[in-house]
């Protein structure tokens, strides 16, 4: 296993105190990085005692740590997951060849953009919740939202260390850039469109820490399957820390829909207003925010047929998820069908090759990975007796990027006319009114173990905890 220097300045495995040059550029760009995280990062919480979890090594047993820290003392590192000796690239043309330890000239372009547009989420979506620790329902979640904004802090790190590990001047300045884009800026905007909306409810941020965060699991995955060993192996580290971004959303909705059940049988009525007026979140209303992150999540997988993913299956750079998992790893002359919008308002089959198609392969991967939580909430809703189903729409629906974007359809990915869309977008996607009601919500919660009136209790706490822990000392 690779030795962990804890006590450095920068925290790492990968024998940083080795590499002076490198060293001191990382130590150059970690106060500005800092000087972010007071700017950018959650707001006015800098100086309070937060539960967290440290990442301190990558053994699967022993990785993190627990225990009380301020944000900005956080030990922010660089953990690439251990060597696997003997690794070979394992899809596309050079398929059985070493993997790389460097970059090759000609991929170096391609590298860097990919790592910089993953790079660009991690500060994004920190900047998105900026202001959500003002409202959170509980201790329990504000301790969460941080331990998120953190690990995205870190993820930064991650990305940050390999370009300037391995991308020299140009990495630099990118590394710089990462901290100048910000999420919502009309002239410095993050990269992709999701990490730009505006974020002031707490509904958003489980769904987005569901839907988004999963995203990333995909793009992680598939990075991690990359001939370049640097980027596969930080990526594959990176991977912990997401799952528990996931179980916040997944148990951040969960919770919301099980108050939500209790108050309909408390009153007995699946009436809107009524449930409106005792306080919490209709399912309608759930289903329509569900609808929102996932669509807007599905438009970063990119377009349906893509030249680009080709290249990146063909030269090694970004594998599938779970590349082992597929019978055929070159996909040479094979072919794939995906639908297209036909311009006569219908939508007709189109065959390409399935090395163009890797984008929708990947976002289909995920949809059934959505589905999973989908089906855990329905259970709770079918246990209360609600005849009422939570759906994931269509990958047609509300697309911004790919062939079906400009396409007007229905949840349920029948094409339509852009007026019938209009007419009827407040039945599926969270009107003006419907944000506001949720936002009026938000209220904070502060003592030990309560809860907002509109959320249920999580099962349990963190590290073994109770659930009324002091997880943030205010
Ligand atoms: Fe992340
Ligand atoms: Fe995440």
């Amino acid at each position: 296993m690779s030795t962990i220097d804890l006590q450095a300045l920068i925290p790492n495995n990968v024998n940083l105190g080795d590499n002076r040059q490198l060293q001191r550029a990382l130590e150059h760009w970690q106060p500005a990085f800092l000087k972010w995280w007071d700017e950018m990062g959650p707001s006015d919480f800098n100086a309070k005692q937060v539960y967290l979890r440290t990442a301190v090594g990558v053994d699967a047993q022993g990785w993190a740590s627990y225990g009380y820290t301020a944000m900005p003392d956080y030990r922010w590192g660089i953990f690439l997951a251990d060597k696997e000796e003997g690794r070979r690239i394992g899809f596309g043309d050079f398929m059985g060849q070493d993997v790389w330890q460097d970059v090759p000239g000609e991929f170096r372009s391609t590298f860097r953009r990919l790592i910089v547009t993953q790079g660009d989420t991690e500060p994004a979506s920190v900047e998105q919740q900026r202001l959500l620790g003002h409202t959170a329902p509980s201790l329990y979640d504000l301790r969460n939202l941080f331990q998120v904004n953190v690990e995205e802090g870190r993820h930064l790190w991650a990305m940050v260390y390999l370009l300037h590990a391995y991308f020299g001047r140009d990495g630099r300045e990118e590394a710089e850039e990462l901290l100048e884009r910000h999420s919502g800026d009309p002239d410095k905007p993050r990269i992709l469109g999701t990490f730009n909306e505006p974020m002031d409810n707490w509904l958003s941020f489980y769904m987005f820490t569901y839907f988004t965060d999963r995203d990333g699991k995909f793009q992680l995955k598939s990075l991690a399957e990359s001939a370049f060993d640097p980027l596969a192996r930080t990526t594959r580290f990176m991977l912990t820390e997401e799952a528990h971004h996931m179980f916040v959303g997944e148990t951040g909705v969960g919770r919301v829909i099980r108050r939500t059940l209790e108050v309909m049988k408390e009153l007995d009525t699946d009436d809107v207003a009524a449930l409106r007026r005792a306080g919490v979140v209709d399912l309608p209303t759930i289903q329509k925010f569900l609808n929102f992150w996932f669509t807007s999540s599905l438009d970063l997988f990119g377009s349906e047929a893509s030249s680009n993913a080709a290249n990146y299956f063909a030269n090694g750079i970004k594998g599938r998820p779970d590349e082992a998992r597929f019978a055929d790893h070159v996909e040479a002359d094979t072919e794939m069908t995906i639908q297209v919008p036909d311009g006569r308002g219908g939508m007709k089959n189109e065959t390409i090759s399935t090395r163009n198609g890797m984008n929708e392969i990947t976002r289909q991967e995920y949809v059934k990975d959505c589905n999973v939580g989908v089906t855990r909430w329905n259970m709770a809703t079918k246990r209360a007796g609600v005849p009422f189903e939570l759906k994931l729409p269509s990958t047609r629906f509300r697309r911004n990027v790919g062939g079906w974007a400009g396409t007007a359809t229905t949840p349920e990915g029948q094409p339509i006319g852009q007026a019938e869309f209009d007419a009827r977008k407040d039945e599926w996607l969270p009107s003006e009114a419907d944000r506001a009601y949720v936002k009026s919500l938000m209220q904070r919660v502060v003592e030990p173990g309560k809860m907002a009136a509109w959320i249920a209790p999580p099962d349990r706490g963190i590290n073994a905890n109770p659930v009324e822990y002091e997880y943030v000392k205010l």
